[in-house]
């Protein structure tokens, strides 16, 4: 079995599977990284201006173009726009120095980091880079509150992804229904519960595990693709990025799939209330 692609709404098909680089530092760790995991066939990277390194994802990217071992543009890449460089004229400056900063001539999917401040500004520049071809698809990470269909009401190109929390705890089934009627689909963040042991050690990941040879992590990332969640594991372990990876040569049954599906209302792992997220977005600082 071959890794799988999703169809978005606007027509484009984003590599199901990806690599999150969240937390990696710029420079060695994060080229190293990306290098690894296109050398391992993944075509997916998130990333985000609020990683700080951008532009080491492009330089692992440019460094496997000219190896051979990716061709052009069949690398998928997202990154996401801070609510500091939200408004119509300002998104549009942004735009251009994330396309400086990654180096790679164009941005797959560009997301709205934040669910705060001038989201509908920065919007109507989105849309405006879809049509100039700067960047491909455009979406949104965060939005759980009302503000959520305040953008969807708003938007011209309706958002093809929707990034959130998502993992067996926190299935996010009622979000998913939400955004249905506008053919946007889910991205997980914190697929494994940003790696919790609580999560990865469920006794029904170990039981299947032990089922289809694979580890707990493997059947989690999984259950992901079978519920049809985009996923990017972060890792930069490569021994775990190969782990992670190797998901495409089995499948859960529909009983085994619900069983999972039981678990979820457990936990979410980030809790911090909305006025506390407004108030740490003032803390970031752009990259160079
Ligand atoms: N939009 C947003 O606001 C937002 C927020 C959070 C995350 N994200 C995105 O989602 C991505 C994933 O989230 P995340 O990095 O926070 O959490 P995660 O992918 O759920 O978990 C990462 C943790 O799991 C460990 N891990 C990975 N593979 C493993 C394996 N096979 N066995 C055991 N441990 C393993 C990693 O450690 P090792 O490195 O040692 O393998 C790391 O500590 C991010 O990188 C980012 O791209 C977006």
């Amino acid at each position: 079995m071959t890794q799988t692609y999703v169809a978005l709404n606007d027509g484009n098909k984003i590599p199901q599977f990806g690599l999150g680089v969240f937390m990696v530092p710029a420079g060695g760790q994060t080229e190293t990284a990306v290098y690894n995991a296109l050398k391992l066939g993944i075509r997916h990277i998130d990333t985000a201006h609020a990683y700080q390194n951008e532009r080491s994802v492009g330089k692992a990217i440019n460094k496997a173009m000219r190896e051979g071992i990716v061709k052009g543009d069949d690398v998928w890449v997202t990154s996401k726009l801070w609510p500091s460089e939200y408004g119509e004229g300002k998104t549009a400056a942004a735009i251009d120095k994330m396309l400086e900063r990654l180096n790679i001539g164009y941005i797959d999917l560009l997301l709205l980091h934040q669910q705060f401040g001038d989201y509908k500004g920065a919007w109507k520049d989105m849309e405006r880079a879809v049509k100039a071809g700067k960047v491909r698809s455009i979406g949104i990470s965060n939005f759980e509150s009302a503000n959520l269909e305040d953008l969807m009401n708003a938007a011209a190109i309706k958002p093809s992804v929707l990034q959130v929390e998502c993992h067996p705890y926190w299935q996010q089934t009622e979000l998913k229904k939400r955004i249905a009627p506008y053919g946007t689909v889910i991205e997980s963040w914190y697929p494994l519960g940003h790696g919790a042991k609580d999560l990865i050690n469920e006794e029904i990941f170990t039981r299947l595990g032990q089922k289809y040879r694979k580890s707990n992590v493997q059947i989690i990332l999984r259950w992901h693709i079978q519920e049809g969640n985009i996923v990017f594991p972060k890792t930069v372990n490569p021994q775990h990025m190969k782990e992670n990876f190797n998901i495409f040569d089995f499948e859960l049954t529909d009983d085994e799939m619900n069983e999972i599906r039981k678990l979820d209302g457990t936990k979410r792992y980030y809790n911090v209330s909305l006025e506390d997220q407004i108030k740490t977005l003032g803390a970031w600082k752009p990259a160079d």
